[in-house]
């Protein structure tokens, strides 16, 4: 079968490397790729936004199924777009996909469908934000109610910070339409979780669970991004939990697609914080995480293509899903500058060891790389995820910190506490265990 991959970040390589395990999967298209998809698949000059030339070359192509990793394509409606012509695609339709794409109405869902979800009141005039955020208790969280790339949410501790907020959304448009409606919620002290489900019209299966690192200096210091590493399994899911979360999140969620008669076949995220009182919605994602699908990919033993088709056709409920009982984990190496404004074109050196070796437990996924004129060079924020696995977590840990050490360019970052500390514990020390939930608060 050929099988094309929207998108060109480092869940993209790892899509195109778990397809390539796949001996069905003959062809492999990719936009647009990078210098890593390049050698697993034909890189195609779309940008993953543009639906209409996607369309167009996936009409002269015909591939079999379409994976797309990032959710802008997902809210502007590629799946509708692929549909009419025919053209399987393995995500939400643009309806669907308004669940991410909208903060607001993915809160009023929750609510409606009595999904745990912090308190929230949404505004669309900045006057009655700031009465509202003058009255309720802090810290709260401000959030946009677009897409802002992760970065339209703020933490209040203060009157004077929540002010600000509203207004860098609201009046400066910091990240434009995104912000011309805003939430402001309770703040949830606890661990987060990132939960993944297939879901097709009949019904649903979950997919693993990661622990994904947002902020971009170790000690969780520094400016959220959008994801610095992950790890699975998770020491928090224990089967009471799991039964928790399949009850009070996933069941309702799906339920929530059938009554709002939405057209959901793909895989959902849920950002859940897992806190003394269970787990809480904190936002949905219309897709896989990234780096959380470099860490969950590994451990499919089923191939993704079977995957897919089966979530394509409704045909979850027959689908056997083996995975994987490894521990993988994943670190992002980003470029000097990142988040707010990374250095693009420094020249990158990939040592020869780099992805070799018969007994090799790890593997290195490009992310914003690219060739010019046959030297590798930096194109973006995050670079690379280098992904380890093995029995425990430490030998996952220390095979991805050897990936990580095959690469080299001038101010490389990454973080040096991914799975051995999460909130501000050592990793060996969660459990489910609820006085173990507890957070530092900003
Ligand atoms: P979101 O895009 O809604 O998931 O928010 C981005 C990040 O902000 C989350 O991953 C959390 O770290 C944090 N966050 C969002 N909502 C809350 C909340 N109600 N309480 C505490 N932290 C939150
Ligand atoms: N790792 C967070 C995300 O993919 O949104």
């Amino acid at each position: 079968m050929k099988v094309l991959v929207v998108g060109g970040g480092s869940r993209e390589h790892a899509l195109c490397w778990s397809l390539r395990q796949d001996p069905s999967v003959e062809k492999i298209y990719v936009a647009p790729g990078n210098a890593g998809t390049a050698l697993l698949a034909d890189n195609l000059p779309i940008a993953a936004a543009d639906i209409d030339s996607l369309v167009r070359h996936a009409r002269e192509l015909r591939p079999d199924l379409t994976v797309v990793g990032p959710e802008a394509p997902l809210c502007a409606g590629i799946v509708d777009a692929f549909g009419r012509h025919n053209l399987p695609v393995f995500g939400p339709a643009r309806r669907a996909a308004q669940l991410e794409g909208s903060k607001v109405w993915m809160k009023e869902i929750a609510q409606r469908y009595g999904i745990p979800t912090a308190e929230a009141r949404s505004f669309d005039d900045p006057r009655e934000a700031i009465a509202f955020s003058r009255g309720f208790p802090f810290p709260q969280v401000i959030k946009a109610d677009g897409l802002a790339s992760g970065k339209g949410v703020f933490i209040a501790t203060d009157f004077t910070q929540s002010r600000h907020a509203i207004a860098a959304l609201m009046e400066r448009r910091l990240y434009g339409s995104a912000g011309h409606r805003i939430l402001i919620e309770a703040f949830l002290e606890g661990v987060e979780l990132s939960a993944f489900a297939l879901f097709d019209a009949k019904q649903y299966t979950v997919l693993g669970f990661a622990h994904d690192y947002k902020r971009i200096d170790d000690g969780d210091r520094g400016p959220n991004t959008g994801g610095m590493g992950a790890f699975l399994p998770s020491p928090l899911v224990s089967p009471s939990l799991l039964r928790q979360i399949e009850q009070s999140i996933f069941s309702r969620l799906h339920a929530a697609c059938l009554g709002e008669k939405l057209d959901y076949r793909g895989v959902l995220y849920a950002g859940l914080m897992m806190t003394r009182e269970g787990p809480f919605l904190l936002e949905i994602n219309v897709r896989f995480g990234d780096p959380e699908a470099q860490v969950l990919l590994p451990t499919l033993g089923t191939p993704l293509s079977e995957i897919a088709r089966a979530v394509c056709r409704d045909d979850l409920g027959d689908l056997r899903l083996i995975r994987h009982p490894l521990s993988v984990v994943g670190v992002v190496i980003a470029a000097s500058g990142y988040p707010d404004n990374p250095r693009l074109g420094d020249p990158i050196t990939i040592s020869e060891s780099a992805g070799s070796g018969a007994d090799r437990q790890g593997t290195l996924f490009h992310g914003a790389t690219k060739r010019d004129q046959g030297s590798l060079q930096v194109a973006g924020g995050r670079v690379f995820t280098a992904v380890g696995w093995g029995d425990h977590l430490a030998e996952a840990r220390r095979q991805a910190y050897a990936q990580v050490d095959t690469v080299s360019f001038p101010g490389m970052h990454f973080r040096k506490d991914i799975a051995a500390f999460l909130a501000g514990r050592p990793v060996g020390d969660l459990s489910a265990d609820p006085p173990a939930l507890l957070s530092h608060r900003p």
